[in-house]
């Protein structure tokens, strides 16, 4: 008995001819190169779903008007490469694309919670900005307006060479740094640069932040959840999975606000040496630090294995929309490849304005205003959190934007989700928003873009809400 095929198959004179369009070379491109392509993009597209029957080579050639050569090479190639997969009873279907590469769906309905790292938007230096903004459009050539350099404007790209080797000991060669439009877009162009490179599978902090693993899946790789602990990722607990890459965000994790210790960095580098694998680094609001000064980035310590990213979404605004990408020599053309598909590269005006901005030492004047402002809300919420809270300690570092608060106890999850809300000017989130496998009790406040009278009245609701 044949199997039974639920799926029709798009035979001869049927759909598959329409879905491809017409085959035809192009340029250097041999037929079956072609044919290649308009299967791959149809599989990906979503068009061509998984376990389609696909006609077989000799009534394809005939639809198509082409040899069956054509067609039995593209098959064969499509075959290695995964798209399509021989089965029995079915002859050749339309393989698991999502598992092995292509943009994965996002792994749930969840929705996003609302950003506790948001910086005080009104603290902008607008008068700053826009000045840099005037020097900017002076100074542009006319051949600046033109289609740019992916990689982003050279002037910007030596000032952040600068910035980041002075302020995060990053070794930033000018022509390894890739501008992109925030951190956001940076992890997303990351991910599909490694899936051009082989990787499948990322390793993930959990607790983490959701937007970033929902990237990293969009660019077509899977995340696996590593816990974190108060010495930030546990790379024991890395090491047991068979992951290409991790992200991490060593200088302040996101969101339980650890540092990742000396010896983890040593075994996460060692991890990343002896397995040939990749370490991400997202420098997560690593410019504000209270105690100290910051701990150097990752990247410094192995260039060649560490994929940095950062943007000034917590230092300036994130409506800027600015980030950057410090990529090892091997990985920055094809980084710069994808950055050309997505949006040819950034707005010019504005790169060269950051670049102006950060010359004239704005932007540290700018930092060291808002850290002493950032480091007197913080204190204020440990005040709080003392009056309103007794029995809840304030966890992480004193840096950042941040705080999470962490009950004595256990603690009812919808109880919390419920505090949360209550907190109305102030950005609260459950910490089991953020958790994949690991389900673990606190608040995730965000101070920064509060005022102190925001941060009483908001503790105090949490406090009413938790009684
Ligand atoms: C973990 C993490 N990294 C980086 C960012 C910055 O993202 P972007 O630069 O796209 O605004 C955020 C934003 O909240 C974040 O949560």
């Amino acid at each position: 008995m044949p199997e039974s095929n639920p799926t029709p198959e798009i035979g001869t004179n049927s759909g598959l001819r329409l879905v491809l369009g017409d085959v035809h070379a192009r340029g250097p491109k041999s037929l079956a190169g072609s044919l290649e392509d308009a299967l791959r993009h149809a599989v990906r597209s979503g068009r061509l779903p998984t376990g389609t029957p696909l006609p077989a080579s000799r009534s394809l050639a005939a639809d198509l008007g082409v040899s069956r050569g054509v067609v039995v090479r593209a098959y064969e190639q499509l075959l290695a490469e995964g798209y399509l997969r021989a089965h029995t009873g079915r002859g050749t279907v339309v393989g698991d694309v999502h598992a092995t590469t292509g943009a994965a769906p996002p792994s749930r309905d969840r929705v996003l919670p609302p950003t506790p790292g948001l910086p005080a938007l009104g603290l902008f230096p607008r008068r700053e900005w826009l000045r840099s903004m005037e020097v900017a459009m002076a100074d542009l050539t006319d051949a600046d307006l033109g289609y740019g350099d992916p990689r982003g404007h050279p002037r910007l790209r030596s000032a952040l060479a600068a910035y980041l080797g002075r302020t995060r000991a990053v070794v930033a060669p000018v022509d390894q740094i890739v501008v992109t439009s925030g951190y956001a877009q940076a992890i997303r162009l990351i991910a599909e640069a490694l899936v051009r490179h082989g990787v499948r599978d990322v390793g993930v902090e959990d607790p983490g932040s959701i937007g970033a693993f929902e990237s990293l899946r969009m660019g077509g790789l899977s995340t696996c959840p590593v816990p974190v602990d108060g010495l930030g990722l546990d790379v024991g607990a890395l090491s047991a999975h068979d992951v290409g890459a991790v992200l991490v965000t060593p200088a302040h994790q996101f969101p339980t606000g650890a540092v990742l210790a000396p010896e983890r960095r040593t075994q996460l580098l060692d991890w990343a040496v002896t397995r040939e694998t990749v370490v991400v680094e997202d420098d997560y609001d690593a410019e504000y630090r209270y105690d100290r000064s910051p701990v150097g980035a990752l990247q410094g310590l192995a260039p060649d294995r560490v994929v940095y990213g950062g943007s000034v979404s917590k230092s300036l605004a994130p409506g800027l929309r600015l980030g950057w990408v410090v990529a090892p020599a091997w990985l920055v053309g094809t980084l710069a490849e994808v950055k050309h598909w997505a949006d040819i590269s950034a707005p010019v005006l504005d790169q060269v304005a950051l670049a102006v901005f950060i010359e004239s030492g704005a932007l540290d004047r700018h930092l060291r205003r808002t850290a002493t402002q950032y480091a007197t809300r913080r204190r204020h919420l440990l005040a709080a959190v003392g009056r309103h809270l007794p029995g809840w300690t304030v966890t992480g570092v004193a840096a950042g934007l941040h705080a999470v608060l962490v009950p004595d106890g256990p603690s009812d999850p919808a109880v919390e989700a419920e505090a949360a809300r209550s907190a109305v000017d102030l950005v609260v989130v459950a910490l089991a928003a953020y958790t994949q496998a690991d389900e673990r009790p606190g608040l995730v406040v965000g101070y920064g873009a509060a005022t102190p009278d925001q941060i009483d009245r908001g503790v105090a609701a949490i406090a009413a809400c938790l009684r």
